[in-house]
């Protein structure tokens, strides 16, 4: 099959209007309010304003020639209650941004939870709870009743592991709590909900592409020394096969479940979960960020280990730019875990980017990086993988969660105060990278 080239994005992140069109508050909302969460105190009330600009936003991505878009619906806009019916204005917005893009002949790839929880369900406990899970299912099974049709690939959860451990235990997103016995059980919850989604997508729409995305970074031991060797072991469970194993093998596992007990807790997974999980999608997202080795270090607060990017890590965010690790994980992927195809649903990287007095943004930096993830994934490819997809996230510069707006990841430059959009050289790259692409297949 050949493969897709787009561009990813999120309703938070980019949407702002967030107490417009009937839209109900999220915990993002909630949580960007609370002293000290975000970079300096900002918040994502307009971000790019992307509600009242989309449609400019999509011409700019049809001239920019990129043919598919993943974006994601906020169900805090959908779905302001949690439960109940859906919000009209909400579904409209969403059914223009659908057409829009097809319109333009941009190949949408939806994701139904990209993090921004109704706040009337993060009141009920989130995600810890059962019931969020399946008021999630209930959810997805409105959403494809309405918006279906008009598009052809859908994501249900974006990176569980950021809405369960970085959410309930490290703190650093919405609702901020510190508590590993909520992420494990908010962890398998968001599992369950894509169980559940999946479910109805295959009893109301079985045509639809279905998958979830994963978080997956490369996880090496420091040396060849034993502790960092069963350090490393473990980084790998806590954070990719809590995530991965479930999904793709039915089980959680020995080890992950050696370090979240409560994985045995019949309450907590019933009989029925794991078949729900681990029944086949369509192709597995893969969500691609950095490349790390793991040192023990028994005075680490953080699981007794650090952990150390590898270089070169020329990135404001301090992440390495090692395209190596995008091929390995591709591949180990295949391997170990699933013959479906597979989509990089997210990769990309932030740098200093400003205006120069020409009025264009260069950033030869993030033209690197993208040659050389880009042509990871082609090597994936010519070695077997079965690769479909590729999005670079992001289209423009957006609200980073926590860091504000102070990491830029876009191939299109925001000025937040005006709004204005550049395309940066990245953005010229990519046009003429995909142009060659289509002329060589
Ligand atoms: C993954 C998340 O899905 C996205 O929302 C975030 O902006 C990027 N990582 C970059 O951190």
């Amino acid at each position: 099959m050949s493969i897709t080239w787009g561009v990813a994005t999120a309703a938070f992140q980019i949407e702002g209007a967030t107490a417009e069109g009937d839209r109900g508050p999220s915990h993002w909302d909630t949580f960007q309010k609370k002293p000290g969460a975000i970079f300096h105190g900002e918040d994502a009330d307009v971000a790019c304003d992307h509600y009242h600009r989309w449609a400019a936003d999509l011409d700019l991505m049809a001239e920019l020639g990129i043919p598919a878009y993943r974006l994601s619906l906020s169900w805090a806009r959908l779905q302001p209650a949690g439960r109940g019916p859906l919000n009209p204005e909400g579904v409209r917005f969403y059914r223009d941004l659908l057409i829009g893009c097809r319109e333009r002949g941009i190949e949408p790839y939806v994701t139904l939870y990209h993090w921004d929880l109704p706040q009337p369900l993060a009141d009920e406990g989130g995600w810890p709870e059962r019931s969020t899970a399946e008021a999630f299912g209930a959810y997805s099974a409105m959403v494809i009743d309405e918006l279906g049709g008009l598009a052809e690939n859908w994501i249900t959860i974006n990176e569980a592991i950021c809405a369960s451990f970085l959410s309930y235990d490290w703190g650093m997103q919405a609702p901020g709590h510190t508590d590993e016995d909520e992420a494990i059980r908010a962890a398998h919850h968001l599992l369950l909900a894509h169980g559940l989604a999946l479910a109805e997508f295959r009893a109301r729409r079985p045509e639809a592409k279905v998958g979830i995305t994963n978080l997956l970074s490369r996880i090496r031991p420091y040396s060849q020394e034993a502790a960092d060797i069963t350090k490393a072991t473990e980084a790998r469970a806590r954070m990719n096969e809590v995530f991965m194993n479930p999904v793709y093998r039915g089980a959680y596992g020995e080890a992950v479940e050696a370090l979240f007990p409560q994985l045995r807790d019949p309450d907590l997974v019933r009989d029925g979960d794991l078949a729900l999980i681990s029944a086949p999608g369509d192709f597995a997202g893969v969500n691609h960020y950095t490349n790390v080795l793991i040192k023990a270090d028994p005075a680490s607060p953080f699981h007794g280990y650090q952990m150390i990017q590898v270089e070169p890590t020329p990135t404001s965010f301090g992440w390495s730019d090692t395209p190596e690790a995008l091929h390995a994980l591709l591949v180990h992927v295949a391997e170990d875990y699933t013959g479906l195809p597979l989509i990089v649903t997210e990769n990309g990287a932030t740098f200093h980017d400003y205006v120069t007095p020409d009025g264009e943004v260069h950033d030869p930096e993030r033209v690197q990086y993208l040659a050389g993830y880009t042509d990871a994934v082609l090597k994936a490819r010519a070695d077997g993988v079965d690769v479909v997809g590729y999005f670079c996230w992001s289209f423009m510069d957006n609200f980073e969660w926590s860091w504000g707006y102070s990491m830029r990841f876009g191939l299109v430059y925001v000025d937040f105060a005006t709004q204005q959009r550049i395309p940066k050289d990245s953005a010229h790259w990519y046009r003429e990278f995909i142009a060659a692409q289509r002329d060589a297949t």
